[in-house]
This record gives structure tokens, C-alpha cells and sequence, in this order.
């Protein structure tokens, strides 16, 4: 999906992906990661995820990427946060104040991102952010997070594997070959744990799909 497409998503507010709790996965594996507190944990494609609160609640620095100011706008609404915005070359950056400092939001295209923006950056979250993107993409943003984490950066991956023929995405199939070739060069790759089953589908049921698997790993910067 190009980036013309995800912002007709969040103005129509068409959102199956947003989840209205903090990811289970998560909460199960972030603590035994032991991810270092000196730099920020990134979210890349975070768009209002309420994950970013829980780490920050855990007591990190977030700094998040997503495309729609829509989105971003909408983290902090929704969750009575203040923030201050300011332009920061092609994106906006949403600084939260009060409750909410520590958390820096970039609206805009990842790939404008750069490690003078972000600062140092300790950790990293993808839940449905590599699966987000089209087949062509997918090495690029691999490349793009290798450019930006710090060496020993620890975090994870939810990725989510189906038969392709039964459904387009996104969200897309990124079985685990994919993710351990795109990973390899730059990461170290440990698969954590794996669940499949009709019951994880909810709203892709209704686009034709009967299963999937999902894949949760533990991703390290080499
Ligand atoms: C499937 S959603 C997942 C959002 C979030 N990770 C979550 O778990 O709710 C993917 C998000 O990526 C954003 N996105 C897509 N391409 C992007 C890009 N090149 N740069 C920044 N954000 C992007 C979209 O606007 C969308 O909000």
C-alpha cells in the first residue's frame, strides 16, 4: 500500500489493525529482554498504538514514526496527553510534555528519519510495521532500522505468516525465510514463540482468510 493509501485509511478511520489493549506479547516478553534504558525504544509505523504507552510506563524513551498526523494526533488525544509540535525538516515532531515527556512522535515518512532526529535508540518494537509494507519495501526498512539503532539495540517482532492466495494484504505474509533473509545481515534472529489458529484473525476472517500463524522473535542490532 502506498503512503496516499494508509492516510485515506485515517481520514476514513478504517483501522482493523489498532488494537484497544496493550499487546499481550509484549507484556510476556519485554521484561526478559533487559533492554538498556540509556536510549529510546524506536516504533517504527506506530501509528496511535497504545503499546507505546506501556513501554513508556516501563519507564523508557519512545520515539515513534508514523505517516498520518492523523494518527498522531490521535495518541495524544485520546490518551489526554499534551505535546508541543515542532518541523524538523520534512516531518513534524510531536513532543510530549506533562505526563506524557519522554515520548517523541515523528509525523511523516520513515525513510526521512535519520539518527540526528531520533537520538540514540536502545530498543525497537515492530508489531504489524514490517508486515505493513509491500514485498519491494521490506529490505529497505530492514536497512533503514539497521541505519538507525544503536549496536546490541534488543527488541522484537510480531510477524504473521498465511497463504497468500486466500487474501492480499496488507497486512502481508512475511513467513519466517523472509524474516530471518531480510534480518540476517545486520541482526541477530531468535524466534521466541509461535500461535496460529482461527481465533487470532478477527477482522481478516471477513477478507477470506481461515488461518495464519504469527511469529514473535527477538531481534538483536549486530
Ligand atoms: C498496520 S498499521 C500498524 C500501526 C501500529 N504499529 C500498530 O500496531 O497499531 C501500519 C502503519 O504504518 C504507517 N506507515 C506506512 N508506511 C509508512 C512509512 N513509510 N513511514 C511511516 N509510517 C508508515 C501507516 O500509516 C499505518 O499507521
Amino acid at each position: 500500500m502506498v503512503n496516499e493509501k494508509w492516510h485515506e485509511r485515517w481520514e476514513q478511520g478504517k483501522l482493523g489493525f489498532h488494537q484497544t489493549r496493550y499487546n499481550s506479547r509484549l507484556e510476556k516478553y519485554w521484561p526478559e529482554l533487559n533492554v538498556s534504558k540509556e536510549g529510546a525504544v524506536f516504533v517504527p509505523l506506530c501509528g496511535k498504538s497504545l503499546d507505546m504507552l506501556l513501554l513508556h510506563e516501563m519507564g523508557y524513551q519512545v520515539v515513534g514514526v508514523e505517516l498520518s498526523e492523523i494518527a498522531v494526533e490521535a495518541f495524544f488525544s485520546e490518551n489526554q496527553l499534551t505535546f508541543k509540535r515542532t518541523e524538523s525538516g520534512n516531518l513534524q515532531e510531536f513532543t510530549g510534555t506533562g505526563k506524557a515527556a519522554g515520548i517523541r512522535l515523528f509525523a511523516g515518512d520513515l525513510f526521512d528519519l535519520d539518527t540526528a532526529k531520533t537520538g540514540p535508540l536502545s530498543g525497537f518494537y515492530d508489531r504489524a510495521s514490517l508486515i505493513a509494507l509491500p514485498p519491494e519495501i521490506r529490505q529497505q526498512y530492514v536497512a533503514k532500522l539497521a541505519d538507525l539503532l544503536s549496536h546490541g539495540a534488543l527488541g522484537l517482532l510480531i510477524s504473521l505468516s498465511y497463504d497468500p492466495s486466500s487474501m492480499s494484504g496488507p497486512p502481508f505474509s512475511v513467513p519466517d525465510s523472509e524474516v530471518q533473509s531480510h534480518f540476517g545481515d545486520h541482526f541477530s534472529v531468535d524466534y521466541l514463540e509461535q500461535y496460529s489458529g482461527p481465533e487470532r484473525l478477527g477482522s481478516l476472517a471477513d477478507r477470506g482468510l481461515e488461518t495464519m500463524e504469527e511469529f514473535v522473535y527477538r531481534i538483536e542490532r549486530i
